[in-house]
Formats: C-alpha cells, sequence, structure tokens
C-alpha cells in the first residue's frame, strides 16, 4: 500500500494520524519495498543503528559515575569497574563497542564501495555518511581520552599538537582547543561534554541519512534501477526485519566473545597506567580503526603536509560520486575494478597495519607507497577506468539473470512459464 492511501482503522488512530502522521511513518517503513536480491551486506545499516544505541545507552551509564576532572577520572574508571553493580559488563560493552561500531561502519562503507552505492542518484546519503564518520572517529578519539591513562593523554597531546603545524594561528588554536598550555583538566572536561554531545548529532545525521535512502530506495547488489512496489521488491517488514535480526545476532555473538572473553585486547596496555605528563610511552598509537589514518600523517615527511594528506585522505572520500566516472554502479559487470577494489582493501590493511608501526626504516617506506596508491587510486584510477572499462552488459531487471535469458532451452521454457504465471 503505498501512503498517501493508508488510513489507521481505529477512530483514535486517524484522529492522531490526522494531527501528525505518525503511523502513516510507520506504515511507510514496515511497506517500504526493497530490491528482493539484497544479500548480508546490506544488514550492517541495521547493526550500525543497533550500535549507535548501545553506546548511546551505556555512555550515558558511565557518565552517571565517571568524574570529569584531572585528579579523579583514572579512579573514577576503576570505582565503575570495581564498585558500581555490572559498571565492568557496561564500561566493556561501550570500550568494546566502540570497535564493533567501526568494524561495522568499514564494512557498510567497503560494501557501497564495491556495489557503486555513491554514484547517482545516492550522493546525498554517502556525504551525510561520510559526515558521520568523521563525527564518529572525533567521538571515538575523545572517549579514548577520558579515562586519563598514559595513552589518553600522549594520543591527545599527539593529535591537538597536529593544529599548531597550521602556519601564524597554529598555536594560538592549539592553545585555544586545550583551554591552557598543554593537555590538562580543561582539556578532558571540554572534551568530556563533546564526546557526549557528538552522538545525539550523529544520532540526527543518522535520520537524515535514512529519510535521504528512503528518497531512491535501496541501491542492490547488480546495481540497476528498479520499478517499485514491483516484482523486485519485497516489503521491508517482515522480510527483511528477520534477515537484519538474524544477522544481528551473529554480530552479537562476536560482540559478546570480545566482552566476555578478551575485553581488553582491542585496547593499549598502557591506558591501564594513569596519565603522566612527565613520562612519554616509548609507542604512541591510536586505536586500531583510526591506524590508516595515521600511517598517512606520518608518511609525509612535513607536519603541515602530512596534516594536510590525513584530511585530503577523506575529503577524496566525499567527492568520490565525482571522481567516479563509470555508469555502471556494481562491480559484478566491472572486471577491471573489481581488482583494483580488492588493491585498495590491500593497501588499507596495509595502512593499518604500518600505522601500528614505528615510522622508520622499511615500515616508513612501505606507508609512503600505500599512501601514494590511496591517492591513485581515488585521483587517477577510478577516472580514467571509468572512461576505458569495458562493462560486462547488465540484466533488464533483478529477476531477469535468475529466471530468463538462459541458455538452455528446457530452462528456458520453464522461465517463461513461471514469468506467466508471475
Ligand atoms: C552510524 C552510522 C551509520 C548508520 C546507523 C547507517 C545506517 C544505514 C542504513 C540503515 C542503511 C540502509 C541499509 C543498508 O544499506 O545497510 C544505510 C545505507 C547506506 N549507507 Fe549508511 N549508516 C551509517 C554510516 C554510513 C557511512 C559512514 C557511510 C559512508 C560514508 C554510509 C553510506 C551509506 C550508503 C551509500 C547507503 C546506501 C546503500 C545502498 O542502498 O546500497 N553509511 N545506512
Amino acid at each position: 500500500m503505498s501512503d498517501h492511501e493508508y488510513t489507521p482503522k481505529s477512530k483514535v488512530g486517524k484522529w492522531f494520524n490526522d494531527r501528525l502522521p505518525l503511523l502513516t511513518l510507520a506504515n511507510h517503513l514496515t511497506d517500504y519495498p526493497t530490491p528482493k536480491n539484497l544479500n548480508y551486506w546490506w544488514t550492517f545499516g541495521g547493526i550500525l543503528t543497533f550500535c549507535l544505541i548501545t553506546q548511546i545507552i551505556t555512555g550515558i551509564i558511565l557518565g552517571m559515575h565517571y568524574v570529569a576532572h584531572a585528579d579523579l577520572a583514572f579512579q573514577s574508571v576503576e570505582h565503575i569497574m570495581r564498585d558500581v553493580n555490572y559498571g565492568w559488563l557496561i564500561r566493556y560493552v561501550h570500550a568494546n563497542g566502540a570497535s564493533m561500531f567501526f568494524l561495522a561502519v568499514y564494512i557498510h562503507i567497503f560494501r557501497s564501495l564495491y556495489y557503486g552505492s555513491y554514484k547517482s542518484p545516492r550522493e546525498v546519503i554517502w556525504i551525510i555518511g561520510m559526515l558521520i564518520y568523521f563525527l564518529m572517529m572525533a567521538t571515538a578519539f575523545m572517549g579514548y581520552v577520558l579515562p586519563w591513562g598514559q595513552m589518553s593523554f600522549w594520543g591527545a597531546t599527539v593529535i591537538t599538537n597536529l593544529f599548531s603545524a597550521i602556519p601564524l594561528v597554529g598555536d594560538s588554536i592549539t592553545t585555544w582547543l586545550w583551554g591552557g598550555y598543554s593537555v590538562d583538566n580543561p582539556t578532558l572536561t571540554r572534551f568530556f561534554s563533546l564526546h557526549y554531545l557528538f552522538p545525539f548529532l550523529i544520532l540526527g545525521l543518522v535520520i537524515l541519512h535514512i529519510w535521504a535512502l528512503h528518497v531512491p530506495g535501496n541501491n542492490n547488489p547488480i546495481g540497476i534501477d528498479i520499478k517499485k512496489p514491483s516484482k523486485d521488491t519485497v516489503p521491508f517488514h517482515p522480510y527483511i526485519v528477520i534477515k537484519d535480526l538474524f544477522a544481528l545476532l551473529i554480530f552479537l555473538i562476536i560482540f559478546a566473545f570480545f566482552v566476555f572473553f578478551s575485553p581488553n585486547i582491542l585496547g593499549h596496555a598502557d591506558n591501564y597506567i594513569e596519565a603522566n605528563p612527565l613520562v612519554t610511552p616509548a609507542h604512541i598509537v591510536p586505536e586500531w580503526y583510526l591506524l590508516p589514518f595515521y600511517a598517512i600523517l606520518r608518511s609525509v615527511p612535513d607536519k603541515l603536509l602530512g596534516v594536510i594528506a590525513m584530511f585530503a585522505a577523506i575529503f577524496v572520500l566525499v567527492i568520490l560520486p565525482w571522481l567516479d566516472t563509470s555508469k555502471v554502479r556494481s562491480t559484478v559487470f566491472r572486471p577491471i575494478y573489481k581488482q583494483f577494489y580488492w588493491f585498495l582493501v590491500a593497501d588499507v590493511l596495509i595502512l593499518g597495519y604500518v600505522g601500528a608501526m614505528p615510522a622508520e626504516g622499511l615500515y616508513l617506506l612501505i606507508a609512503r607507497v600505500a599512501t601514494a596508491y590511496y591517492f591513485a587510486h581515488f585521483l587517477i584510477i577510478l577516472p580514467f577506468l571509468g572512461m576505458k572499462e569495458k562493462t560486462t552488459p547488465l540484466p533488464l531487471s533483478i529477476t531477469e539473470p535468475v529466471l530468463g535469458g538462459s541458455a538452455d532451452m528446457a530452462m528456458a521454457k520453464n522461465n517463461s512459464d513461471y514469468k506467466e504465471k508471475l
């Protein structure tokens, strides 16, 4: 049923809906026609929504017991771990939840890259996604500072110091960010305030992201446009709801493994040592999900150029819909791009690896080559390939490759019989 035909059954429902059409909205969401060939890579949007809500709920509870003061923050986290009922569980879910959130978002982004979901008419969904991703990184970075351990303090010092590379105003900006002349109590309290605020901004952006998605509808694994609703779609409820819930269950098993069996494996042991401005740790490393950008930052010998390269690495993703000149969305029909797609995946993994290693010798060389390749992928390979690549033929509908076009005549007959029945 389409939106405008919908009228609630009960009188009360109709009365309310005429004044605030929430029931029309709910009906739109449940009936939303979804391509019937979506695979499990499309379940990560739902998983991400779950992650965001989990982070907000556990974060609010942690905020009730955490003390944002340089003298008390570290102890207050220990108090949460030892004295607060289930405090250890809430903290481990929140800390590992951040990692799971990034794992899901990377899968979600690489899914979009593989199936060309960022291309017209979905550019705005993609750009809102990039804004979300940027805010996620800022939120995670500030969250890591809050326990006020050694990595918190020194990570914050390294990253905030980057701003001092900006010519003329750099030092003033850094002092302004710190609220003083080094990372200290004012820095901690403002990071806490913003770390609490940003997830709600992300939530607002997620609503816009899904709204923008519902205008053109979902892309799909073969990337062709489809009619909605049609034989190529199924209603969101129950088909996608059940599939998303099943995927979420598997995701939760992996999540639970980290929380209950290896809760500190993704963190750094040094963060269990209280922040000490007089002792610098041997290697200052960010959390795993920021490592590729950290590698790009350090691969450039000049500090300012390194900062520019790091932000440019995100910016090329923002303008990606205009860099990729191919009209064909899905990689399934782009044999050459498919290879380059996997090269990019390998390149980002290599950047992540060298980001965790000392910036010297062979590691530095690899980081430089991988950084150059990263930019070459987006700025040279993609625009060029889109114009030159010979793509394989696209099917006319989602149903066609399954029910039509078979070389086997008996099969073709079955298909045409079946098509008639449909
Ligand atoms: C809090 C983080 C996010 C949430 C909750 C979220 C949620 C969703 C949901 C529910 C969908 C529809 C289902 C699906 O395609 O999986 C979706 C689609 C999409 N998302 Fe996200 N998303 C997030 C972050 C991002 C990011 C960081 C990007 C990329 C930069 C992105 C790009 C896209 C694109 C291009 C689509 C359309 C996919 C298609 O139809 O093929 N999203 N998102």
